[in-house]
């Protein structure tokens, strides 16, 4: 095998349109990512149909600039990577059949990615970041803690029960009246409240790595409603009371799998762990603690193809080649 592998990876799984050109798994070539953000900003979430015909419209050009910023031609590529799932089923088909056509065109091997696998990848870009480890992925769509043992090797310890960190952070934001995407909202807001004046409950669900964030979420729409006379006032202290509630529920299931494993590796993963206040209280518990600690800079956070593209690197060392027949699938489990 020849020693530089660059491998085109493919997103389109929810509202982001991505291209990306990784070596080896961890160096970056190029990084394309088109948002559909502003797109989806009027209905306050995704709505499916739209994100499918925005991705269609941009997917040629993403690729392309994603080639050109490499300065790659589509033969030099030694791979193609696709998250095939799991994700919105217009959305990911958009991605899956442009991987498949330009695989087959190109007589290029095909990668099927995980996007849960994909945003944990995205601790080895431009990083020497190894397995074990215990990484909570906190995103939009996912909460879940994962035993990664190696680099396709995960062990799902828990995962929510009811509405992921994200979907809490985006609902939060909105009985808020910030803008969407909440979570980046909430993240400012919270940056001049007290994080000890309003206290929300933490559902800890003792004897389980599983998560719960409905009833936190129910709890503070209740206390929004009940306190709307001085909401502009107090708007701040809830976004910290709700962060903290949130971080210290990650921070001790986390903390606690660590423990389980006999393992002092923590990453996170996910749209969520761009957030400013989990990062702080992530590398001082671990500091404090004396763990090693990953997380992905602020962009490999969020929905990128950098993360795919690695996913996939690892995927081909390992031989697991997809056909041409691979389709998107909703609910993927990793
Ligand atoms: O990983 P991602 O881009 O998409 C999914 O796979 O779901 O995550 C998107 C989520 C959204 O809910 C967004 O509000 C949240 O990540 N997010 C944040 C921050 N930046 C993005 N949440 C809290 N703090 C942030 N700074
Ligand atoms: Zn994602």
């Amino acid at each position: 095998m020849r020693e530089e592998i660059n491998i085109l990876g493919i997103e389109t799984s929810c509202d982001e349109t991505a291209a990306a050109i990784v070596q080896n798994g961890r160096k970056i070539l190029s990084n394309v990512v088109s948002t559909q953000i502003d797109i989806h900003k009027k209905f306050g979430g995704v709505v499916p149909e739209i994100a499918s015909r925005a991705h269609l419209k941009i997917i040629s050009q993403v690729i392309d600039e994603s080639l050109e910023k490499a300065n790659l031609k589509k033969d030099d590529l030694d791979a193609i990577a696709v998250t095939n799932g799991p994700g919105l089923v217009g959305a990911l088909l958009v991605g899956v059949s442009y991987a498949k056509t330009l695989a087959f065109v190109l007589n290029k091997k095909l990668i099927a990615v995980n996007h849960i696998s994909g945003h944990i990848c995205a601790n080895y870009l431009e990083s020497d970041f190894e397995p074990p480890f215990i990484c909570c992925v906190i995103s939009g769509g996912h909460t879940n803690l994962i035993y990664v043992k190696g680099y396709d090797e995960f062990e799902t310890l828990g995962q929510t029960r009811d509405d992921a960190v994200g979907e809490v952070y985006d609902k939060v934001a909105r009985v808020l009246k910030l803008n969407y995407p909440g979570g980046p909202e909430i993240d400012k807001l919270a940056q001049t409240g007290n994080y000890n004046k309003i206290k929300f409950p933490q559902a800890l669900l003792d004897n389980s790595f599983d998560f719960s964030f409905s009833g936190l979420k129910s709890h503070i729409i209740n206390f929004v409603y009940k306190n709307q006379e001085n909401i502009d006032e107090i708007k701040k202290d809830i976004a910290a009371g709700f962060q903290f509630a949130v971080g210290q529920v990650i921070l001790k299931k986390t903390f606690a799998a660590c423990e389980l494993k006999s393992c002092k590796k923590i990453a996170l993963a996910g749209g969520v762990s761009a957030n400013s206040y989990l990062r702080k209280i992530f590398i001082e518990a671990c500091e404090e603690e004396n763990y090693k600690i990953s997380i992905p800079k602020k962009d490999f956070c969020t929905d990128n193809a950098a993360m795919i593209a690695s996913s996939g690197y690892f995927g081909l060392l390992k031989d697991k080649f997809a056909d041409l027949d691979l389709n998107a699938v909703p609910n993927l489990k990793i």
